[in-house]
């Protein structure tokens, strides 16, 4: 809900305070987020690997699932389709290297867990790679990614070329359940208001549903409370979604309705950072709750 009936447009929220912004709206702490993109520069220089950011929420030019597309290393096929792709065609295609997303680290119930797929991963990723040099196959990238697991590198993965990690910017909720970022690493919100108060319900009506947030989260078993937890008040947890509107309501007791006033901004940590940002046409990236940027992100594929 916009806070005038004609509010600024594009570059006129520079300088504005969050309290300020249309909502629903996506914030992003610059400093957070730079710190974020530090932290993983470091990890991957005392690994002495490249870091190649996987631009995820702004689209990049491919995309490959584990599972949906692709070779796993183990497969009969891989050397071959590696030797296909090496000398049938080499002015259209080069072999560059292999790669894995290391996707199973977002199902492991911590980091220890993390870590062992991770080790899991790049060794299945060395030893393709030592058996394609063995067949005369030359390969000389080879990267892993995920977030889970560049959060909290094995010394194994010192022996790729790349790290390819994508939410680490953000990071989120889904994240800091995994563990693999504290509480102040997580960069992005979704700001909304309170539109209305349901005494008999003892719930709040806030105006940010799912084309804000997305629904991924849900199916971790709690509904609607899985998307979003809401900064500063563990006490509520979101209990309905619909396309422009959420519910709020206590996880028990009463809702103290005087402390959520009709208009009051509260903010929303996305279950998963790069679903949220994808929902949004334009980030608001503040640098202590003064918007110092807006970013646009690239949309299609
Ligand atoms: C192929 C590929 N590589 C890397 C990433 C980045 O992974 P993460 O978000 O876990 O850092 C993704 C994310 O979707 C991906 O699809």
């Amino acid at each position: 809900m916009p806070p005038s009936l004609r509010p600024p447009q594009g570059s006129a929220w520079l300088g504005r305070r969050l309290e300020e912004l249309p909502t629903p709206a996506l914030a992003v702490a610059e400093g957070t987020a730079r710190r974020n993109a530090e932290r993983m520069l470091q990890r991957c220089r005392a690994l002495g690997v490249r870091l190649r950011p996987h631009v995820k929420t702004h689209k990049t030019l491919v995309r490959m699932f584990d599972r949906l597309v692709g070779v796993r290393p183990t497969e009969p096929g891989a050397l071959e389709l590696a030797r296909a792709v090496a000398q049938s065609a080499p002015r259209r295609v080069a072999l560059v290297g292999v790669y894995a997303h290391c996707g199973d680290t977002y199902q492991c119930a911590g980091v220890p867990e993390v870590q062992a797929v991770a080790r899991a991963t790049a060794a299945a990723l060395g030893r393709f790679v030592d058996m394609l040099r063995q067949a005369g196959v030359p390969c000389p990238e080879a990267s892993m990614g995920s977030t889970p697991s560049c959060s909290h590198p094995v010394p194994e993965m010192g022996a790729l070329t790349e790290l390819h990690p994508g939410n680490y910017l953000f990071y989120d909720l889904q994240q800091l359940q995994l563990g693999s970022c504290a509480p102040q690493d997580v960069a992005l919100r979704v700001l909304t208001r309170v539109l209305g108060h349901y005494p008999r319900r003892n719930q709040l009506l806030v105006d940010c549903g799912w084309a804000a947030l997305s629904l991924h989260g849900q199916q971790q078993g709690q509904g609607p409370a899985g998307c979003a937890a809401v900064e500063g008040h563990p006490e509520l947890r979101l209990v309905g979604l619909t396309q422009e509107h959420g519910l709020l309501e206590p996880v028990s007791g009463a809702l103290d309705f005087d402390r959520f006033p009709v208009g009051s901004m509260l903010a929303l940590i996305p279950f998963h950072a790069c679903a949220t940002a994808a929902m949004h046409p334009v980030y608001y990236v503040h640098d202590e709750g003064r918007v110092v940027a807006l970013w646009h992100p690239v949309r299609g594929w």
